[in-house]
C-alpha cells in the first residue's frame, strides 16, 4: 500500500502525521489534485483510508 506514498517522499512524511479519518480524506484529495500522485482505485482509495484513519489517528501513540 505504502509503495505509492514512498515514491515522491520519505515514508516519515506520512508517518508522523497523526491525523483524523476526515483530514486524512482531504490530505489524500491534496495529493491526488495537486501533487500528481495517481489516483487509486477506489476499493484501494478506501482501504488506504481505514488503514490511515486507524493507525494514525490523533490517538495513536508515537
Ligand atoms: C506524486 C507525488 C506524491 C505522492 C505519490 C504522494 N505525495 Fe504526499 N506529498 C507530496 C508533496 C510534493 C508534498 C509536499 C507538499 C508541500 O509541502 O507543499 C507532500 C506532503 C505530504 C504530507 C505532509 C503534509 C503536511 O501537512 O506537511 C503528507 C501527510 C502526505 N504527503 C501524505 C501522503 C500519503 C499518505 C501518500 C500516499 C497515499 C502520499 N502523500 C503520496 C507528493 C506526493
Amino acid at each position: 500500500m505504502f509503495y505509492l506514498c514512498q515514491a515522491c517522499h520519505s515514508l516519515k512524511t506520512v508517518l508522523q502525521q497523526r491525523l483524523s479519518r476526515e483530514v486524512w480524506d482531504e490530505t489524500l484529495v491534496w495529493m491526488i489534485e495537486e501533487q500528481g500522485m495517481p489516483a487509486p482505485e477506489p476499493a484501494d482509495y478506501a482501504r488506504l483510508l481505514d488503514y490511515l484513519g486507524t493507525y494514525l489517528s490523533p490517538e495513536t501513540p508515537r
